[in-house]
């Protein structure tokens, strides 16, 4: 396959380029794209934050992050890419509040590009609270509401839906949606990407993802190291907003939207959207787990008495006609025995078969594997494999090569590709539901339970598939055991 390479020139601005995420994941991304030679040959990066420096000592700190980001020392071809990158690396320094500081960067830009027209994407790696004066203020300097200025938001999007709602609507009063990148990394990954090409391609897959088929699904994301430097952020948001918010939802709203005719942007959000206003929660006890591990609170004074759930287990259905019935299960953890992301799609059994046999599964591995297969009987009842399916790789790889998930998404921003990026629709859906959970824990005071890091979590995830003969799909043990 060709690879796709960016023709046009471009500005790429990360506000906020001293923190943590420009580090760990923008520049080692924009590393990938150069070491796949996929840029053009004029191109400007450029740094903002409010920190006075000078671009030689930016050029230093983003050397560092991405030799550091490599678990090996760089190669001959590695050490010149890099050399020439940051030849393309520049540094702008300014308050994110302040429209004369704007202005300066502007001319800036201009010294850089030498014209006044051109492709700007605006990277918000700025904690939340700093995203509205960048909006603005990057409004204040447009010469026309036509200027080709691409902002790409990472999540969370608010803390519920009131706050989410505000954003947009904030946001909406200078930028058009189309011109907003709203970014879950998780649509980065290839095996999520793969999942939509799969199931327009297939029909034999789609025919098995059918509510009629499916007896329950599991999503699970379990990780085994903890909250380790993110801890102030983490505290306030927990497992139910950090990762199942978004990410998890996302996961299912993949597996279970119904695939439009016209595989483009807006019917696949819509398809999404659909599916995510009709998930429900229906506010029992045995709807939801919460844990924390033993000694989340011993990692800093601030944290002593935190009742965050570092654990998540959560029972949902989707109001819908093609899903009625369906048990959905998703649970995420930190500081479990294994780290795996994974989706099963349990399938029905015939009526003739006993409880003791294992069911039919399709299972969606996404980390540490990204491959898709399906689990048959055969006649002694044991399980065999039916074809493996490796995640596309498409625009993804050159060779054994593949990007990283912010490459990729920073090169769908830049070839104007929405298709992975988060709608306002399907973000406010998210939060309405979360909204409903969040709501229910409070009226009922709910606590989570300690458990042992390194476990499987609590056992009381257990609770949530009582009265029914199914039990949580541990991808572990199963893969132990083939
Ligand atoms: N870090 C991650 O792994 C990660 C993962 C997923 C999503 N995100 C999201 O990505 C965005 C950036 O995260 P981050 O962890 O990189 O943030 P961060 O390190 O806390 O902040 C980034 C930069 O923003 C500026 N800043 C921080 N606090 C500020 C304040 N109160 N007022 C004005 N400027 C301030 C600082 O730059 P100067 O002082 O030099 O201007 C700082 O270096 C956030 O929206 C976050 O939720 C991060």
């Amino acid at each position: 396959m060709k690879i796709y390479r960016i023709q046009e020139s471009f500005v790429f601005t990360i506000f906020g380029a001293s923190g943590d995420l420009a580090q760990l994941k923008i520049f080692p991304a924009l590393f990938a794209l150069a070491e796949q030679k996929r840029f053009p040959q004029k191109f400007w990066i450029v740094g903002y934050a409010r920190t006075i420096k000078k671009t030689e000592d930016f050029r230093n700190f983003f050397e560092d992050s991405v030799r550091k980001s490599k678990k090996k020392k760089l190669n001959e071809h590695q050490e010149k890419v890099l050399k020439e990158l940051l030849n393309h690396v520049f540094y702008f320094s300014g308050q994110y509040d302040q429209e004369e500081d704007f202005q300066r960067y502007k001319e800036f830009c201009y010294s850089l590009t030498q014209k006044r027209k051109y492709m700007h994407v605006a990277y918000f790696s700025v904690p939340p609270t700093i995203f509205e004066p960048i909006v603005q203020n990057l409004a204040r300097i447009r010469d026309s509401q036509s200027d080709d200025i691409r902002l790409v938001l990472e999540k969370p999007f608010g803390r519920d839906e009131h706050s989410a709602r505000h954003l947009f609507h904030f946001i909406g009063q200078y930028f058009e949606e189309d011109q907003i990148y709203l970014l879950d990394h998780y649509l980065g990954k290839k095996a999520v990407r793969s999942l939509i090409p799969l199931r327009h391609m297939n029909r034999i897959l789609n025919l098995m993802l059918k509510g009629r088929e499916v007896a329950n699904i599991q999503i699970s994301a379990l990780e085994s190291v903890g909250v380790e430097h993110r801890l102030d952020y983490f505290d306030q948001v927990g497992t139910l907003k950090d990762m199942i918010q978004s990410h998890m939802l996302q996961m299912l709203a993949l597996t279970t939207m119904s695939i439009p005719i016209k595989k483009d942007t807006s019917s696949i959000q819509k398809e999404k959207s659909a599916v995510l206003s009709a998930l429900e929660f229906s506010p029992e006890k045995s709807s939801i787990c919460l844990g924390q591990y033993e000694g989340y609170k011993k990692q800093s004074a601030k944290v002593k008495d935190s009742e965050t759930p570092t654990f998540v287990a959560l029972r949902l259905q989707i109001n819908r006609e093609s899903w009625y019935g369906v048990p959905i299960f998703l649970r995420a953890g930190k500081k479990l025995s294994s780290k795996n992301t994974y989706i099963t799609l349990e399938l029905k059994k015939f009526e003739f078969q006993s409880s003791d046999h294992e069911p039919n599964r399709v299972v969606i591995e996404l980390y540490p594997d990204e491959k898709i297969h399906i689990k048959l009987l055969d006649e002694d009842g044991a399980t065999a494999r039916l074809g493996e399916i490796g995640a596309s790789e498409s625009i993804a790889c050159q060779g054994d090569y593949c990007l990283p998930e912010h490459g990729l998404l920073l090169l769908d921003v830049i070839r104007n590709e929405k298709m992975h990026f988060l709608s306002f629709s399907e973000i406010l859906a998210s939060w309405q539901l979360i909204d409903a959970v969040d709501h229910f824990l409070e009226e009922q005071k709910r606590k989570p339970v300690q458990y042992l890091a390194g476990s499987s979590g609590p056992e009381s995830q257990t609770l949530l598939m009582e009265g029914t003969p199914f039990r949580w799909y541990d991808i572990h043990e199963q893969n132990g055991n083939k």
